[in-house]
Protein backbone atom coordinates (compact mmCIF):
# COMPACT_ATOMS: atom_id res chain seq x y z
CA UNK A 1 0.00 0.00 0.00
CA UNK A 2 1.54 3.49 -0.89
CA UNK A 3 0.21 5.73 1.73
CA UNK A 4 0.97 9.44 0.96
CA UNK A 5 0.89 12.45 3.63
CA UNK A 6 -0.37 10.43 6.71
CA UNK A 7 -0.34 12.48 9.70
CA UNK A 8 0.76 11.77 13.29
CA UNK A 9 -2.65 10.86 14.48
CA UNK A 10 -2.42 7.69 11.95
CA UNK A 11 1.12 6.82 12.52
CA UNK A 12 0.01 6.53 16.28
CA UNK A 13 -2.85 4.87 15.92
CA UNK A 14 -1.58 2.19 14.11
CA UNK A 15 1.10 1.96 16.54
CA UNK A 16 -1.40 1.16 19.39
CA UNK A 17 -3.15 -1.46 17.45
CA UNK A 18 0.24 -3.21 17.83
CA UNK A 19 0.80 -2.41 21.52
CA UNK A 20 3.22 0.30 21.51
CA UNK A 21 3.59 3.97 22.33
CA UNK A 22 5.36 6.04 19.95
CA UNK A 23 7.64 8.99 20.89
CA UNK A 24 6.80 12.41 18.55
CA UNK A 25 10.61 12.69 17.59
CA UNK A 26 10.05 8.83 16.41
CA UNK A 27 6.67 9.76 14.46
CA UNK A 28 8.18 13.13 12.68
CA UNK A 29 10.61 10.55 11.10
CA UNK A 30 7.87 8.25 9.79
CA UNK A 31 5.58 11.49 8.63
CA UNK A 32 5.54 11.82 5.27
CA UNK A 33 6.70 8.59 4.09
CA UNK A 34 5.97 7.45 0.66
CA UNK A 35 6.40 3.43 1.41
CA UNK A 36 4.53 0.72 2.65
CA UNK A 37 4.21 2.41 6.11
CA UNK A 38 1.94 -0.46 7.39
CA UNK A 39 4.51 -2.73 6.94
CA UNK A 40 7.27 -0.89 7.88
CA UNK A 41 5.19 -0.49 11.53
CA UNK A 42 4.90 -4.05 11.58
CA UNK A 43 8.49 -4.51 11.39
CA UNK A 44 9.64 -1.58 14.02
CA UNK A 45 6.93 -3.45 15.91
CA UNK A 46 8.13 -6.90 15.48
CA UNK A 47 11.95 -5.49 16.54
CA UNK A 48 10.48 -3.83 19.41
CA UNK A 49 11.43 -6.21 21.58
CA UNK A 50 8.64 -5.46 24.09
CA UNK A 51 10.27 -1.85 24.78
CA UNK A 52 7.89 0.79 26.20
CA UNK A 53 7.97 3.85 23.82
CA UNK A 54 9.52 3.31 20.66
CA UNK A 55 12.38 6.11 19.57
CA UNK A 56 13.82 7.20 16.54
CA UNK A 57 17.07 4.79 17.57
CA UNK A 58 14.40 2.06 17.49
CA UNK A 59 12.79 3.31 13.82
CA UNK A 60 16.53 4.32 11.68
CA UNK A 61 17.54 1.10 10.75
CA UNK A 62 14.28 -0.03 9.96
CA UNK A 63 14.14 2.85 7.85
CA UNK A 64 17.21 2.52 6.23
CA UNK A 65 16.51 -1.39 6.00
CA UNK A 66 13.49 -0.57 3.68
CA UNK A 67 15.35 2.13 1.85
CA UNK A 68 12.41 4.75 1.75
CA UNK A 69 12.94 8.30 1.35
CA UNK A 70 11.71 10.36 4.36
CA UNK A 71 10.50 13.89 3.67
CA UNK A 72 11.33 16.39 6.89
CA UNK A 73 8.64 17.81 8.38
CA UNK A 74 7.30 21.23 8.01
CA UNK A 75 7.80 23.05 11.16
CA UNK A 76 4.54 25.30 11.37
CA UNK A 77 5.26 27.78 14.13
CA UNK A 78 1.98 29.51 15.12
CA UNK A 79 1.56 32.31 17.21
CA UNK A 80 0.44 31.85 20.66
CA UNK A 81 -3.23 32.30 21.76
CA UNK A 82 -4.36 34.52 24.40
CA UNK A 83 -6.11 31.99 26.33
CA UNK A 84 -2.33 30.06 25.78
CA UNK A 85 -0.77 33.07 27.24
CA UNK A 86 -2.97 33.15 30.11
CA UNK A 87 -2.72 29.59 31.00
CA UNK A 88 1.53 29.70 31.21
CA UNK A 89 1.05 33.13 33.30
CA UNK A 90 -1.47 31.04 35.78
CA UNK A 91 1.43 28.62 35.97
CA UNK A 92 4.49 31.19 36.41
CA UNK A 93 2.17 31.95 39.69
CA UNK A 94 1.50 28.72 41.28
CA UNK A 95 5.09 27.63 40.95
CA UNK A 96 5.88 31.02 43.04
CA UNK A 97 3.80 29.13 45.60
CA UNK A 98 5.13 25.66 45.57
CA UNK A 99 5.52 24.26 49.15
CA UNK A 100 8.11 21.57 49.38
CA UNK A 101 6.73 18.03 50.61
CA UNK A 102 9.79 15.88 51.64
CA UNK A 103 10.45 12.90 50.11
CA UNK A 104 11.93 9.95 52.79
CA UNK A 105 12.33 7.06 50.57
CA UNK A 106 11.78 6.62 47.02
CA UNK A 107 13.82 4.73 44.42
CA UNK A 108 13.28 7.62 41.69
CA UNK A 109 17.08 8.20 40.32
CA UNK A 110 18.71 5.21 42.61
CA UNK A 111 17.98 2.31 40.79
CA UNK A 112 20.75 -0.44 39.98
CA UNK A 113 19.61 -3.52 39.28
CA UNK A 114 20.01 -5.20 36.08
CA UNK A 115 18.00 -8.45 36.64
CA UNK A 116 20.38 -10.93 36.88
CA UNK A 117 20.39 -13.98 39.18
CA UNK A 118 23.30 -12.09 41.48
CA UNK A 119 20.66 -9.04 41.60
CA UNK A 120 18.20 -11.33 43.18
CA UNK A 121 20.12 -13.00 45.89
CA UNK A 122 21.55 -9.33 46.65
CA UNK A 123 17.90 -8.22 46.86
CA UNK A 124 16.18 -11.41 48.80
CA UNK A 125 19.59 -10.35 51.38
CA UNK A 126 18.03 -7.13 51.62
CA UNK A 127 14.73 -7.99 52.47
CA UNK A 128 15.72 -10.64 54.67
CA UNK A 129 18.13 -8.37 56.67
CA UNK A 130 15.87 -5.65 57.01
CA UNK A 131 12.95 -7.52 58.29
CA UNK A 132 15.14 -9.66 60.44
CA UNK A 133 16.40 -6.56 62.50
CA UNK A 134 12.67 -5.47 63.03
CA UNK A 135 12.04 -9.72 64.67
CA UNK A 136 15.18 -10.02 66.25
CA UNK A 137 14.44 -8.04 69.46
CA UNK A 138 10.88 -9.95 69.44
CA UNK A 139 12.99 -13.53 69.87
CA UNK A 140 16.36 -15.22 70.95
CA UNK A 141 16.72 -16.73 66.97
CA UNK A 142 19.54 -18.93 66.01
CA UNK A 143 20.96 -20.02 62.54
CA UNK A 144 19.31 -22.39 60.91
CA UNK A 145 22.61 -24.07 60.04
CA UNK A 146 23.17 -24.28 64.12
CA UNK A 147 19.74 -26.12 64.76
CA UNK A 148 20.90 -29.69 65.57
CA UNK A 149 24.05 -28.27 67.11
CA UNK A 150 22.33 -26.47 69.66
CA UNK A 151 21.24 -27.96 73.52
CA UNK A 152 18.60 -26.70 73.54
CA UNK A 153 15.09 -28.24 72.12
CA UNK A 154 12.85 -25.08 71.91
CA UNK A 155 14.55 -22.79 69.60
CA UNK A 156 13.29 -19.67 67.24
CA UNK A 157 14.51 -19.46 64.11
CA UNK A 158 13.83 -16.10 61.80
CA UNK A 159 13.75 -16.64 57.49
CA UNK A 160 11.94 -16.14 54.16
CA UNK A 161 8.96 -18.66 53.74
CA UNK A 162 8.69 -21.18 50.76
CA UNK A 163 6.16 -22.91 49.91
CA UNK A 164 3.37 -23.85 52.13
CA UNK A 165 1.95 -27.14 51.89
CA UNK A 166 -1.78 -28.59 53.49
CA UNK A 167 -0.83 -32.28 54.58
CA UNK A 168 -4.12 -32.85 55.82
CA UNK A 169 -7.10 -31.29 57.52
CA UNK A 170 -5.09 -30.06 60.68
CA UNK A 171 -1.31 -30.14 59.47
CA UNK A 172 0.52 -27.81 56.97
CA UNK A 173 4.49 -27.94 56.38
CA UNK A 174 6.45 -25.08 55.37
CA UNK A 175 9.97 -24.36 54.73
CA UNK A 176 11.92 -21.69 55.85
CA UNK A 177 14.99 -19.86 54.84
CA UNK A 178 18.19 -17.98 56.27
CA UNK A 179 21.37 -17.18 54.54
CA UNK A 180 22.57 -20.74 56.57
CA UNK A 181 20.17 -23.16 55.03
CA UNK A 182 16.44 -23.71 54.96
CA UNK A 183 14.31 -25.61 57.71
CA UNK A 184 10.57 -27.60 57.51
CA UNK A 185 8.15 -26.43 59.95
CA UNK A 186 5.23 -28.55 60.74
CA UNK A 187 2.58 -26.08 62.04
CA UNK A 188 -0.78 -28.04 63.31
CA UNK A 189 -4.13 -26.43 64.77
CA UNK A 190 -4.43 -22.92 65.22
CA UNK A 191 -1.02 -22.88 63.89
CA UNK A 192 -2.10 -24.44 60.63
CA UNK A 193 -4.45 -21.64 60.07
CA UNK A 194 -2.12 -18.87 60.10
CA UNK A 195 0.74 -21.23 58.39
CA UNK A 196 -2.36 -21.40 55.54
CA UNK A 197 -2.07 -17.34 55.04
CA UNK A 198 1.55 -17.07 55.01
CA UNK A 199 2.41 -15.41 51.30
CA UNK A 200 5.77 -16.93 49.84
CA UNK A 201 8.91 -14.78 50.08
CA UNK A 202 7.50 -12.93 53.60
CA UNK A 203 10.16 -13.17 56.53
CA UNK A 204 8.75 -14.18 59.68
CA UNK A 205 9.55 -15.75 62.77
CA UNK A 206 8.74 -19.36 64.25
CA UNK A 207 9.05 -20.41 68.00
CA UNK A 208 9.25 -23.88 68.42
CA UNK A 209 10.37 -27.43 69.32
CA UNK A 210 13.38 -29.44 67.33
CA UNK A 211 11.61 -32.13 65.66
CA UNK A 212 13.84 -35.49 64.81
CA UNK A 213 16.55 -33.32 64.15
CA UNK A 214 15.94 -31.03 61.27
CA UNK A 215 12.67 -30.24 61.44
CA UNK A 216 10.88 -27.31 63.59
CA UNK A 217 7.06 -28.26 65.41
CA UNK A 218 5.52 -24.57 65.45
CA UNK A 219 4.47 -23.10 68.95
CA UNK A 220 4.25 -19.23 67.32
CA UNK A 221 4.65 -17.74 64.23
CA UNK A 222 5.73 -14.35 64.67
CA UNK A 223 4.52 -11.68 62.13
CA UNK A 224 6.94 -8.52 62.41
CA UNK A 225 4.11 -6.76 62.81
CA UNK A 226 3.89 -2.83 63.52
CA UNK A 227 3.67 -1.67 67.29
CA UNK A 228 -0.03 -1.71 68.77
CA UNK A 229 -0.90 1.41 70.19
CA UNK A 230 -0.82 4.78 68.32
CA UNK A 231 0.60 8.47 68.86
CA UNK A 232 -2.83 10.93 67.80
CA UNK A 233 -1.41 13.14 65.94
CA UNK A 234 -3.60 16.48 65.07
CA UNK A 235 -3.49 18.62 62.08
CA UNK A 236 -5.57 21.54 61.39
CA UNK A 237 -5.65 20.65 57.28
CA UNK A 238 -7.13 17.99 55.71
CA UNK A 239 -5.88 15.71 52.21
CA UNK A 240 -7.85 14.06 49.89
CA UNK A 241 -7.06 10.23 48.54
CA UNK A 242 -7.70 9.33 44.73
CA UNK A 243 -6.01 6.88 42.68
CA UNK A 244 -6.85 5.13 39.18
CA UNK A 245 -8.21 8.12 37.18
CA UNK A 246 -7.45 6.58 33.65
CA UNK A 247 -7.38 9.70 31.63
CA UNK A 248 -7.70 8.67 28.16
CA UNK A 249 -10.07 5.66 28.61
CA UNK A 250 -13.38 5.56 27.24
CA UNK A 251 -15.25 4.62 30.69
CA UNK A 252 -13.50 7.56 32.04
CA UNK A 253 -16.40 9.11 34.45
CA UNK A 254 -16.28 12.67 32.97
CA UNK A 255 -19.06 14.33 35.06
CA UNK A 256 -18.51 12.81 38.34
CA UNK A 257 -14.89 14.28 37.96
CA UNK A 258 -15.80 17.55 36.74
CA UNK A 259 -18.41 17.26 40.16
CA UNK A 260 -15.11 16.55 42.41
CA UNK A 261 -13.43 19.85 40.33
CA UNK A 262 -16.24 21.51 41.15
CA UNK A 263 -16.09 20.48 45.49
CA UNK A 264 -12.67 20.49 45.31
CA UNK A 265 -12.76 24.60 44.16
CA UNK A 266 -15.40 25.45 46.81
CA UNK A 267 -18.42 25.52 44.30
CA UNK A 268 -20.23 22.86 45.63
CA UNK A 269 -20.57 20.89 48.97
CA UNK A 270 -18.43 21.83 52.04
CA UNK A 271 -15.19 21.00 53.93
CA UNK A 272 -12.93 21.91 50.87
CA UNK A 273 -11.33 24.39 52.00
CA UNK A 274 -9.52 22.72 54.59
CA UNK A 275 -7.72 20.54 51.98
CA UNK A 276 -4.23 20.98 51.62
CA UNK A 277 -2.93 17.53 49.63
CA UNK A 278 -4.66 15.88 46.97
CA UNK A 279 -2.55 12.61 46.58
CA UNK A 280 -2.65 10.93 43.31
CA UNK A 281 -1.45 6.86 43.82
CA UNK A 282 -1.05 5.77 40.38
CA UNK A 283 -2.87 4.96 37.24
CA UNK A 284 -3.51 8.94 36.38
CA UNK A 285 -4.03 7.35 32.61
CA UNK A 286 -4.79 4.75 30.68
CA UNK A 287 -1.69 4.03 29.11
CA UNK A 288 -1.46 2.34 25.57
CA UNK A 289 -1.46 -1.25 25.27
CA UNK A 290 -1.39 -1.98 28.96
CA UNK A 291 -3.36 -5.31 28.27
CA UNK A 292 -4.76 -6.95 24.97
CA UNK A 293 -7.59 -5.22 22.88
CA UNK A 294 -6.57 -2.05 24.73
CA UNK A 295 -6.81 -0.02 21.88
CA UNK A 296 -10.68 -0.60 21.14
CA UNK A 297 -11.32 1.05 24.96
CA UNK A 298 -9.55 4.21 24.89
CA UNK A 299 -10.30 7.74 23.66
CA UNK A 300 -7.04 9.19 23.37
CA UNK A 301 -4.51 6.62 21.42
CA UNK A 302 -1.44 9.12 22.23
CA UNK A 303 0.15 8.57 25.80
CA UNK A 304 1.55 11.90 25.25
CA UNK A 305 -1.88 13.50 24.69
CA UNK A 306 -3.13 11.05 27.81
CA UNK A 307 -0.91 13.05 29.63
CA UNK A 308 -1.42 16.60 28.53
CA UNK A 309 -5.05 15.56 29.51
CA UNK A 310 -4.19 14.72 32.78
CA UNK A 311 -2.05 17.85 33.45
CA UNK A 312 -4.63 20.21 32.13
CA UNK A 313 -7.00 18.24 34.71
CA UNK A 314 -4.77 18.18 37.92
CA UNK A 315 -3.82 22.08 36.64
CA UNK A 316 -8.10 22.68 37.49
CA UNK A 317 -7.48 21.97 41.22
CA UNK A 318 -7.31 25.11 43.79
CA UNK A 319 -3.47 26.36 43.43
CA UNK A 320 -3.33 26.20 47.46
CA UNK A 321 -3.50 22.39 46.93
CA UNK A 322 0.09 20.47 46.50
CA UNK A 323 -1.34 17.60 44.60
CA UNK A 324 1.20 14.63 45.04
CA UNK A 325 1.41 11.73 42.03
CA UNK A 326 2.95 8.17 41.88
CA UNK A 327 2.67 5.85 39.06
CA UNK A 328 1.10 2.96 38.70
CA UNK A 329 0.98 -0.38 36.57
CA UNK A 330 -1.16 2.11 33.42
CA UNK A 331 1.56 4.51 33.60
CA UNK A 332 4.26 5.02 31.49
CA UNK A 333 7.26 4.01 33.73
CA UNK A 334 9.26 0.53 34.36
CA UNK A 335 6.33 -1.97 35.17
CA UNK A 336 8.75 -3.74 37.95
CA UNK A 337 8.43 -2.44 41.50
CA UNK A 338 9.55 -0.11 43.04
CA UNK A 339 8.52 2.71 40.09
CA UNK A 340 10.80 5.74 39.57
CA UNK A 341 8.34 8.70 39.31
CA UNK A 342 6.99 9.81 35.84
CA UNK A 343 9.87 10.63 33.10
CA UNK A 344 10.59 14.08 32.82
CA UNK A 345 8.84 13.81 29.17
CA UNK A 346 5.44 13.66 31.09
CA UNK A 347 6.02 15.05 34.28
CA UNK A 348 7.35 18.92 32.65
CA UNK A 349 3.64 18.54 31.19
CA UNK A 350 2.35 19.38 35.23
CA UNK A 351 2.13 22.03 36.97
CA UNK A 352 4.47 22.91 39.39
CA UNK A 353 2.15 22.64 42.40
CA UNK A 354 2.43 18.60 41.61
CA UNK A 355 5.61 16.67 43.38
CA UNK A 356 6.20 12.95 41.01
CA UNK A 357 6.87 10.46 43.40
CA UNK A 358 7.59 7.22 42.90
CA UNK A 359 5.67 3.53 43.68
CA UNK A 360 5.80 3.02 46.64
CA UNK A 361 7.37 6.39 48.28
CA UNK A 362 7.50 7.09 51.90
CA UNK A 363 6.49 11.07 52.58
CA UNK A 364 7.01 14.11 55.25
CA UNK A 365 3.66 16.60 54.79
CA UNK A 366 4.16 18.71 57.59
CA UNK A 367 4.88 16.28 59.97
CA UNK A 368 3.07 13.05 58.62
CA UNK A 369 4.55 10.11 57.76
CA UNK A 370 2.51 8.83 53.97
CA UNK A 371 3.44 6.07 52.02
CA UNK A 372 2.01 5.28 48.63
CA UNK A 373 1.61 2.75 47.38
CA UNK A 374 -0.04 1.49 44.10
CA UNK A 375 -1.37 -1.30 45.29
CA UNK A 376 -0.40 -4.26 42.77
CA UNK A 377 0.16 -6.70 45.52
CA UNK A 378 -3.57 -6.62 46.62
CA UNK A 379 -4.60 -8.89 44.15
CA UNK A 380 -1.89 -11.54 44.86
CA UNK A 381 -3.26 -11.52 48.72
CA UNK A 382 -7.37 -11.69 48.11
CA UNK A 383 -6.02 -14.41 45.55
CA UNK A 384 -4.01 -16.22 48.80
CA UNK A 385 -6.06 -15.42 52.09
CA UNK A 386 -9.66 -16.01 51.44
CA UNK A 387 -11.12 -14.05 53.98
CA UNK A 388 -9.75 -10.98 52.24
CA UNK A 389 -12.08 -9.57 49.12
CA UNK A 390 -12.59 -6.72 47.07
CA UNK A 391 -15.46 -5.27 48.65
CA UNK A 392 -13.25 -4.24 51.92
CA UNK A 393 -9.68 -3.85 50.35
CA UNK A 394 -8.47 -1.46 53.32
CA UNK A 395 -8.09 -5.23 54.95
CA UNK A 396 -5.55 -6.22 52.63
CA UNK A 397 -3.23 -3.19 53.87
CA UNK A 398 -3.15 -4.27 57.05
CA UNK A 399 -1.89 -7.80 55.87
CA UNK A 400 0.44 -5.21 54.26
CA UNK A 401 1.74 -4.21 57.46
CA UNK A 402 1.48 -6.91 59.25
CA UNK A 403 4.17 -8.24 57.37
CA UNK A 404 6.06 -4.89 56.51
CA UNK A 405 6.21 -5.56 53.10
CA UNK A 406 4.45 -3.94 49.86
CA UNK A 407 4.60 -6.83 48.15
CA UNK A 408 5.55 -10.11 49.92
CA UNK A 409 4.86 -12.42 46.91
CA UNK A 410 7.07 -13.12 44.69
CA UNK A 411 6.58 -14.33 40.77
CA UNK A 412 2.89 -13.64 40.86
CA UNK A 413 0.89 -10.83 39.70
CA UNK A 414 3.30 -7.95 41.21
CA UNK A 415 6.78 -7.72 39.10
CA UNK A 416 9.88 -6.86 41.58
CA UNK A 417 12.52 -5.22 40.16
CA UNK A 418 15.51 -7.01 42.11
CA UNK A 419 17.34 -3.27 43.53
CA UNK A 420 20.30 -4.10 45.77
CA UNK A 421 17.80 -2.24 48.66
CA UNK A 422 14.57 -3.98 49.01
CA UNK A 423 12.39 -0.61 48.68
CA UNK A 424 9.37 -2.34 49.31
CA UNK A 425 9.92 -2.95 53.06
CA UNK A 426 7.72 -1.14 55.65
CA UNK A 427 10.50 -0.65 57.62
CA UNK A 428 9.42 2.62 58.88
CA UNK A 429 5.72 3.09 60.65
CA UNK A 430 3.41 5.43 58.33
CA UNK A 431 0.80 7.65 59.86
CA UNK A 432 -1.10 7.03 56.11
CA UNK A 433 -1.07 3.84 54.18
CA UNK A 434 -2.90 4.65 50.61
CA UNK A 435 -3.07 2.47 47.88
CA UNK A 436 -5.48 2.08 44.92
CA UNK A 437 -5.28 -0.24 41.91
CA UNK A 438 -8.69 -2.53 42.66
CA UNK A 439 -10.61 -0.12 41.80
CA UNK A 440 -13.08 -0.23 45.05
CA UNK A 441 -13.02 1.85 48.20
CA UNK A 442 -12.04 1.40 51.56
CA UNK A 443 -10.95 2.77 54.47
CA UNK A 444 -9.82 1.67 58.27
CA UNK A 445 -7.20 1.92 61.12
CA UNK A 446 -5.16 -0.51 61.80
CA UNK A 447 -2.74 0.12 65.09
CA UNK A 448 -3.57 3.46 64.77
CA UNK A 449 -2.16 3.93 60.99
CA UNK A 450 -5.13 5.16 58.88
CA UNK A 451 -5.31 2.97 55.70
CA UNK A 452 -7.43 3.97 52.85
CA UNK A 453 -7.54 2.31 49.33
CA UNK A 454 -9.13 5.14 46.61
CA UNK A 455 -11.36 4.74 44.15
CA UNK A 456 -11.08 5.05 40.84
CA UNK A 457 -12.67 7.92 37.98
CA UNK A 458 -13.50 4.70 35.09
CA UNK A 459 -16.85 2.39 35.33
CA UNK A 460 -16.54 -1.15 35.11
CA UNK A 461 -14.76 -1.91 31.66
CA UNK A 462 -14.75 -4.83 29.68
CA UNK A 463 -11.78 -7.12 32.07
CA UNK A 464 -13.53 -6.39 34.63
CA UNK A 465 -17.20 -7.46 33.36
CA UNK A 466 -15.64 -10.90 32.47
CA UNK A 467 -13.81 -10.95 35.75
CA UNK A 468 -16.60 -9.98 38.00
CA UNK A 469 -15.00 -7.26 39.42
CA UNK A 470 -17.59 -4.65 40.49
CA UNK A 471 -15.93 -1.26 40.88
CA UNK A 472 -16.98 1.90 43.27
CA UNK A 473 -16.08 4.81 41.37
CA UNK A 474 -16.02 8.29 42.28
CA UNK A 475 -15.47 7.78 45.97
CA UNK A 476 -13.12 10.11 47.40
CA UNK A 477 -11.51 10.04 51.21
CA UNK A 478 -11.04 13.39 52.93
CA UNK A 479 -8.79 12.79 56.50
CA UNK A 480 -8.11 15.14 58.63
CA UNK A 481 -5.39 13.97 60.97
CA UNK A 482 -6.95 13.41 64.72
CA UNK A 483 -10.17 14.86 63.40
CA UNK A 484 -13.11 12.79 61.08
CA UNK A 485 -12.64 10.75 57.62
CA UNK A 486 -14.99 11.98 55.01
CA UNK A 487 -16.24 9.78 52.33
CA UNK A 488 -17.33 11.83 49.09
CA UNK A 489 -19.45 10.35 46.44
CA UNK A 490 -19.34 11.25 43.39
CA UNK A 491 -21.53 8.16 41.72
CA UNK A 492 -25.12 7.36 41.71
CA UNK A 493 -25.25 3.77 41.36
FE1 LIG B 1 -3.50 -0.27 38.53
Amino acid sequence: MIVKDIDSRLIITKFAMHGYNIHPSAVELLKGMKEDIDGIIAEICRTANGCFIITPEEIKPIISKFKVKTVSPVQSIQPKSEAEMAKEEIKKVKSAEVREVSVLKDITGKSSCRGTVEDFVVYFNSRLEKISRILKPRLKAIPISAIGKVRTQDIDVIGIVNEVREVNQNTAIFELEDRTGIVSVVATGKIKEIAMELMGDEVIGVSGTIRGGRSIMAERIVFPDIPNGSKTIKKDFAIAFISDAHFGSNTFLEKEWEMFLKWLNGEIGEGSEKVKYLVVAGDVVDGVGVYPGQEHELTIFDIYEQYEEAASQLDRVPDHIKIILAPGNHDAVRQAEPQPCLPKEFSDLFGKNVTHVGNPSLLDLDGLKLLIYHGRSLDDLMAKIPRLNYERPHEALYELLKRRHLAPMYGQRSPIAPEREDYLVIDEVPDILHTGHVHTYGVGFYRGVFCINSSTWQSQTEFQKKVNLNPMPGKVAVYQPGGNVMRLNFYNN
